[in-house]
């Protein structure tokens, strides 16, 4: 779920596993084309209908940080629930509001090169604590070292954040299982106001 370009999905797909990969956008998926054989389907996670039962959702690199709106995530998860086999496994990753409000976030520059361009980006977060969402808006200047030219891009993400006792709550509600709230990688990892990502698996139970 939230496949993007399809870097992930590629890795699975080259470890023997079968895959289907979603996104709510045609232009990561034409990417994604590229990279992996395997059925991309455009959709919403909150709605897609896919005549099929899986082993197991994954939805990483703060996918669900896209749902923004309760109604939406008790949709979204209960659509992935519908889609799972009878103990199926939901993995996930949001940034943790324990961490986003103790450190707050703040303006970033990232750079990135190879021998043709150059890519600065600018992050300018603002935080709306009580809607558990940070607008952050990216700005881009794409340098190309061969032509001598500078594109700019600019893109604004808007992405709750999520605390961990309501991931439980909104997972019980949904008919899952919470089996483990972990720092990003790190399965025996603690959770607190210091982890600013986090993963989330889950079973899927019987039919809610
Ligand atoms: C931060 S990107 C992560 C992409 C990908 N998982 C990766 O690791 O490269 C979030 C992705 O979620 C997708 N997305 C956001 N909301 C979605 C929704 N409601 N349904 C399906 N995909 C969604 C976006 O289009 C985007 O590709």
């Amino acid at each position: 779920m939230g496949c993007g370009t399809g870097s992930y999905t590629k890795i699975l797909l080259a470890r023997g596993y079968e895959v289907t990969a979603l996104d709510i956008s045609q232009n990561m998926l034409e990417i994604a084309k590229r990279k992996c054989s395997c059925k991309l389907i455009k959709g919403d996670i909150r709605d897609i209908t896919i005549n099929e039962k899986f082993d197991a959702c994954i939805a990483m690199f703060a996918v669900m940080g896209y749902i923004t709106e309760n109604p939406d995530i008790i949709k979204a998860l209960t659509n992935i629930h519908r889609h799972l086999k009878q103990n199926g496994i939901f993995i996930f990753d949001v940034w943790n509001g324990l961490a986003v409000m103790r450190i707050l976030p703040e303006q970033r520059m990232k750079v990135v090169e190879n021998n043709e361009i150059k890519i600065i980006r600018f992050a300018l977060p603002n935080l709306r604590a009580f809607d558990h969402i940070c607008e952050v808006n990216y700005k881009l200047l794409i340098l190309n070292k061969l032509q001598n030219t500078v594109d700019e891009i600019t893109e604004n993400h808007i992405v709750r954040f999520y605390f961990p006792q309501e991931i439980r709550y909104y997972l019980e509600n949904t008919g899952f299982e919470v089996l483990k709230i972990c720092p990003f990688l790190d399965l025996n990892g603690k959770v607190d106001e210091n982890v600013w990502n986090i993963t989330v698996i889950a079973r899927a139970g019987g039919e809610k």
